[in-house]
Formats: structure tokens, sequence, C-alpha cells
């Protein structure tokens, strides 16, 4: 009789435990590009924007704003670089508020080509590696630092965050970081962060839920680093630089995290 109920609640648990699994969420891997940082990719112009390309360290900058500026901002692209219209646009309006602002060419003229169908996605990234950016990210950030700027922030795209957490690990080299839908970073990043750090979550991100974006913020809070995490309604992945120019709610949160980047910099880039 012990036996029978034994069965039946050993038979219970094994359903119960397929039931839960069959409606987690499927298991993400951080180590590549998902689908989503691809899509909807933005039509390149190398002439777009206010500002010029010049040479930062070693890598062509589209650059932006007052050079007499004290104050220094890099934004770390996404796979469609440093010539997408958006993304400049971005660099101008913050050069409008006052920062110099740099948009380092990190892919050497090679943005990612959904087009090139001899270069799928990870033969690209094996190429273009952030964790090599990252390296190359550290002279151009003492370039701007010789050249006056005496407080620097940065800011990553999907793509880019994950070389910006990795300057997020560094005591005093930047003042503030920012990853906007990243990709790349894990938990154990995060728990290494020294400087000030804003996470900028799409509700709609397969990648980086909202629940994986509250973890990353109980980890900032618990070490004591200065955090700003926010949870975009109704986007997607991609949704600050890559949203519709047309109007709707893309826009409208893109301009909406755009505004919240901006007074985390004005806050912490002084
Ligand atoms: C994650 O993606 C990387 C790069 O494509 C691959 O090498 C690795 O095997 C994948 N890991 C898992 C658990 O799927
Ligand atoms: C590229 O940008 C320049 C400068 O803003 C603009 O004049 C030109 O029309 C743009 N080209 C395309 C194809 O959109
Ligand atoms: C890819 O090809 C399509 C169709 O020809 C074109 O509209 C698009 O601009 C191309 N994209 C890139 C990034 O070259």
């Amino acid at each position: 009789m012990a036996s029978t109920k034994a069965f039946i609640f050993a038979s219970f648990l094994l359903l119960l435990s397929l039931f839960v699994n069959a409606f987690a969420e499927p298991k993400t891997n951080h180590s590549t590009l998902g689908p989503h940082c691809t899509s909807n990719p933005p039509s390149l112009n190398a002439s777009s924007g206010a500002g010029h390309v010049e040479k930062l360290g070693s890598l062509n900058s589209y650059v932006t704003g007052s050079p007499k500026s004290k104050h220094a901002i890099i934004l770390a692209s996404d796979v469609y670089g440093y010539e997408a219209p958006n993304l400049r646009k971005l660099a101008d309006k913050y050069a409008a508020a006052g920062f110099f602002v740099a948009v380092p060419d990190f892919f050497h003229g090679e943005p990612f080509d959904p087009n090139n169908t001899n270069r799928p996605k990870d033969a690209w990234l094996n190429d273009h590696r952030p964790e090599k950016a990252f390296e190359e990210a550290k002279p151009l950030i003492k370039d701007l630092k010789h050249k006056g700027f005496s407080a620097v922030g940065a800011a990553g795209f999907c793509w880019g965050a994950k070389l910006v957490i990795e300057l997020a690990k560094l005591k005093n080299f930047v003042q503030a970081t920012a990853i906007l839908h990243p990709s790349f970073v894990t938990l154990d990043d995060i728990k290494e962060v020294k400087v000030p750090l804003a996470i900028f979550g799409a509700e709609l991100d397969k990648q980086y839920p909202p629940e994986l974006i509250k973890q990353f913020e109980e980890v900032l809070h618990s070490h004591k680093i200065g955090y700003f995490a926010k949870i975009y309604a109704g986007v997607k992945h991609g949704f600050t630089i890559r949203y519709d120019v047309l109007g709707g709610v893309s826009y409208e949160r893109a301009m909406e995290a755009q505004m919240d980047l901006l007074k985390w910099f004005i806050k912490h880039v002084k």
C-alpha cells in the first residue's frame, strides 16, 4: 500500500516536472548573437549625421560635438556599426546637450552584412569579437583623456554592450557605463562591475528577459554600485536605435530610453 502511494507520488512529480519544463523559457545561449541581433537592419549611410570621421586611438570614429567639452561619451554600436543613421542621430543629440561624442568603427569597415551569404553570423563574429574591441577601446579612451576630456562615459548597444561591460570592470577608467538590450553579458560579468552602470531592457527581449535584468539589478544593488535599470514596455531587442522612424511604440520607447540615458550621463559624467 505504502509503495503504491510512493509510486503515485513519484509519477505525479515526474508529470509535474515535465509540465513545468514544457512551459519554461527556452535556454538561451549568451555566447552567441541571437536572431534578433541582426533583424531589421538599418540602411547604412557614411555621410549621415552632423559630425565627421576622424581617427581616435587606432580607430576611425564618427565624432560630433565640441572638442572643447571636458566630457566625452563613447557609443559602442550593434553589429551594423558606426554608419547607422539612427546611432549617429543619437550621438548628435548628446552632442547638442554638451558632450563630445565618439562612435568608433570597431569593425574596421566590415559591419555585419546580412546579404553576404559567404560570411554568416558566426564567421563574421569570429573576426569581430567584442573582447578584441575592448582592447582597442582602451587606447581610444586614453587618447580622449590625453586630448583633455576629463570624464568619459560609455554606452554599448547589443554587440557593443559586452565591450562596455569589460570597461565597467576597470576601476577609475571610465566614469559611467550603460548597456542597452545587451548581448554576451552574463551575471558573472555584472558581479565584477566597479563603476555606475545603467541597464536598458526590452520587455520582449527573449535573450535578456525582464527576470534576468532584475537579477543584474540585484547584484549591483548588493554590491553597492550606482545603477539605473529599466524595462521598456512593448518593445523588442534593439529598440533604442532600430526603432521605426515613422513613429509608433518603438519610436516612443526609443526616445524615452535615449532621454533616460542622457540623464544618466549628465548625472555621472562630469
Ligand atoms: C553557444 O554558441 C556558441 C557560439 O556559436 C557555441 O560554440 C556553443 O556551443 C553554444 N553553446 C550552447 C550551450 O549551445
Ligand atoms: C545620407 O546622409 C546624407 C547627410 O545627412 C543625406 O544628404 C543623404 O541623403 C543620405 N543618403 C541616403 C541614401 O539616405
Ligand atoms: C540587402 O539586400 C536588400 C535587397 O537587395 C537591400 O534592400 C538592402 O539594402 C541590403 N542590405 C545591406 C545591408 O546591404
